[in-house]
């Protein structure tokens, strides 16, 4: 399962990289706005600190603005991948960029019919918001295993599910039980994969018996 962080967040990203697992990063229009940076510079920058998928989102609704958006957004980088919106405009975009040899992640789906479009539109990735499918009281997660079995079924869709709208380390761990091909997580939850409080007790009692044996291995 490939990890993508989701945060425009520079610092935040060169943290998260650092610890050499990380595979993308997605950004969306209001990761731009917390980050406080204008948006070509940024993704500029975050493609050259990490080499994997980059998502940058068209912010127009009409198909020709978002296709020039796709277009220039596109030309920052080799490994930018336009973020277009789940809509018959979106998709249409999609497959042109697709055609142009564009990496396209569709963004803002919260239906398994949807994700069969963004297949057959030929996206690269597509973004079911599992954490926002939550807070409506529905369960996220289920569209994550609807449309894990709808994609099994057609081997010839080469679009990856990308989890977004992750809101705790369950949502990761449930995804990649489901075979979901990648999760874009917040730094936050990201740092709590790593931690168990049996393993902060554990280390800390063998160093201290390490300490008392007088030793060194350096
Ligand atoms: C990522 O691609 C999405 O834009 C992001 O995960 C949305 O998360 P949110 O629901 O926490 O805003």
């Amino acid at each position: 399962m490939k990890f993508f962080v989701d945060t425009a967040d520079v610092a935040e990203i060169k943290d998260i990289a650092a610890t050499g697992l990380l595979d993308g990063v997605t950004t969306n229009p209001s990761l731009i706005l917390k980050s406080g940076r204008p948006m070509l510079e940024t993704i500029k920058e975050i493609c050259s600190i990490v080499p994997g998928p980059v998502s940058a989102e068209t912010v127009s609704t009409d198909y020709k603005t978002m296709l020039e958006e796709g277009r220039k957004l596109a030309k920052l980088a080799k490994n930018v991948t336009v973020k277009v919106p789940l809509t018959p405009d979106g998709l249409k975009t999609c497959k042109a960029l697709r055609e142009e040899g564009t990496m396209v992640n569709v963004t803002l789906c919260f239906s398994a019919g949807q994700a069969l479009l963004a297949a057959k539109a030929g996206a690269s990735f597509i973004s079911p918001f599992v954490g926002r499918i939550d807070d409506q009281g529905h369960d996220g997660m289920e569209l994550i295993h609807e449309i894990m079995t709808i994609y099994t079924q057609y081997p010839h869709f080469k679009t990856e599910v990308l989890v977004a709208s992750v809101r705790h380390t369950q949502h990761v761990i449930q995804a990649a039980k489901m075979g979901a091909h990648v999760a874009t997580v917040p730094p936050n939850i990201i740092r709590q994969l790593f931690k168990h409080v049996l393993t902060d007790n554990g280390l800390k009692a063998f160093l201290d018996d390490w300490a008392k044996t007088g030793q060194s291995i350096l």
